[in-house]
């Protein structure tokens, strides 16, 4: 939004500090800025939840305006500083700003099926999405926005009791809810590599899936209650969120219509992560996967690499699951690549992936997806993957304490690859026969190795953080 006209973070932004100021938010926009923005980032990919996107919109056009009109790649990265779009990658925003400033205005649908985008983004991201130019103008219309006006508001205390006012802010005051905090602790690495004389290890953390919407959810007394992955499915990672079952129990309870929203805390302390693990390789391919205990990994493990013997650990720490992008499998499919010459990944839902970090550091995939159905679509979601796999390498983890507390609790603390350290990803979709299939997993795990072979393949991620 706008204060007195100057982009601020809304999120982050108490109501008090803009007493008697003038706020604008996306829809003070001049219609047609509103839609070219809306138009290009169809067009180009630079959208896919929506839940970032209003808020980036806002700020790139007050960076344009500033700069009479125009915005470079580089101002898009500095202007990307203060916000985080974890589904796209960044650089389908960066090539969405320049159509903006070039003026040029097309139909995003001019080549391109509705249908198709949907069906694509569906299969990427395990839920329903829709694809279209008010998504990125904020109207897919997530999980809280259609609650009624009088529906009570319930929030988790630490202690894990659920608090209900009849407004946010009563139920915020009542459970004495306080700011998330950044922490200095260490990390850890909860599971040890096996014994053995090893050619690779790999150590991977705790990592935060870091999706933009926190959980949320509403019912009626007597009500089925409105899913917490309105547009989109968090990487897998909403699957099994309680807050339905809460709003549900307290529908009832109350006799009234409640609306269950997770804070940031809750969802970094109560959200399933990627199984930690540890992995040993002899140079045959064979060897001992180490994995934190997680419903489903086990089996996932020996039918992806039954040459590997697996062996799951019980770890303290915050849930794991096996439905979160490509978890466990990518580990395992990182470490045999690195065996060998390529870096190139199927994955088990049947997606193909190679890539390369070129000397400059950008990065280059090919994928293979059976039926493309949209171009735009998988190309963002690749992008998107890939971005993710450079930052999960790289940078991204939480600490969690001996106890299995959680202490980074803030999305800045998580690791994520900002604008201005991504480098250009190139994706090439090669043909695709057959019936369509999820690649971004492909290219998740074939980015990852690609980027820790061009690190000389150190034993622990992230490869900047240390414990
Ligand atoms: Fe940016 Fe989902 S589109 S966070």
């Amino acid at each position: 939004m706008w204060v007195d006209g100057a982009p601020r973070v809304a999120c982050v932004t108490p109501v008090a500090r803009v007493r008697d100021r003038a706020v604008t938010t996306l829809e003070g926009l001049e219609p047609e800025t509103a839609q070219a923005w809306g138009d290009s980032l169809c067009e180009t990919g630079g959208s896919q939840c929506g839940f970032c996107t209003p808020g980036i919109i806002m700020r790139l056009e007050a960076q344009r305006s500033k700069n009479d009109g125009a915005l470079s790649a580089a101002d898009v990265d500095q202007a990307m500083l203060a916000h985080l779009c974890r589904c796209t990658g960044w650089q389908t925003i960066r090539e969405a700003a320049s159509l903006v400033v070039s003026g040029e205005r097309r139909d995003p649908w001019r080549q391109r099926s509705r249908e198709g985008a949907e069906r694509r983004a569906a299969i990427e991201g395990g839920a329903s999405q829709q694809v279209g130019a008010g998504v990125s103008l904020g109207r897919a219309g997530f999980a809280d926005d259609t609650a009624p006006a009088d529906a009570l508001v319930a929030v988790r205390s630490h202690t894990g009791e659920w608090v209900v006012g009849e407004t946010l802010s009563e139920a915020r005051r009542r459970v004495g809810k306080v700011q998330g905090r950044r922490t200095t602790a260490p990390m850890s690495w909860p599971v040890d590599v096996p014994e053995g004389a090893w050619d690779r290890v790999l150590q991977t953390t705790w990592v935060e899936p870091a999706y933009l919407e926190p959980d949320a959810s509403w019912c009626e007394p007597g009500g089925e209650p409105v899913s917490a992955s309105s547009n989109g499915g968090a990487f897998g990672a909403k699957q099994h969120s309680e807050v339905l079952r809460v709003a549900r129990t307290l529908a009832d309870t109350h006799g009234r219509a409640v609306r269950v929203l997770y804070a940031r805390e809750d969802v970094v302390r109560l959200g399933p992560k990627r199984p930690p693990m540890a992995i040993g390789l002899r140079s045959d391919g064979s060897g001992v996967v180490r994995v934190a205990r997680t419903p489903g990994a086990a089996m996932l493990l020996a039918s992806f690499a039954p040459q590997l013997d697996v062996q799951e650990v019980t770890v303290v720490g915050p849930p794991t699951s096996n439905d979160l992008r490509a978890a466990c499998w990518a580990e395992v499919a990182v470490a045999l690549a690195s065996l060998g010459p390529v870096d190139e990944v199927r994955a088990p839902e049947g997606g193909w992936a190679s890539a390369e970090l070129n000397a400059d550091g950008s990065v280059r995939v090919a994928v293979r997806a059976g039926e493309v159905l949209d171009e735009t679509v998988l190309r963002s979601y690749c992008i998107g993957a890939a971005h993710m796999a450079l930052g999960w390498v790289r940078n991204e983890a939480v600490s969690v304490d001996a106890e299995g507390e959680v202490h980074d609790l803030t999305m800045r603390s998580f690791g994520v690859l900002r604008a201005v350290d991504t480098p250009p990803i190139e994706i090439d979709v090669l043909d695709g026969f057959g019936p369509p299939v999820a690649a971004s997993g492909a290219v998740f795990a074939a980015v990852a190795a690609a980027t820790w072979r061009a690190a000389g393949f150190p034993d622990r991620w992230p490869l900047t953080r240390h414990g």
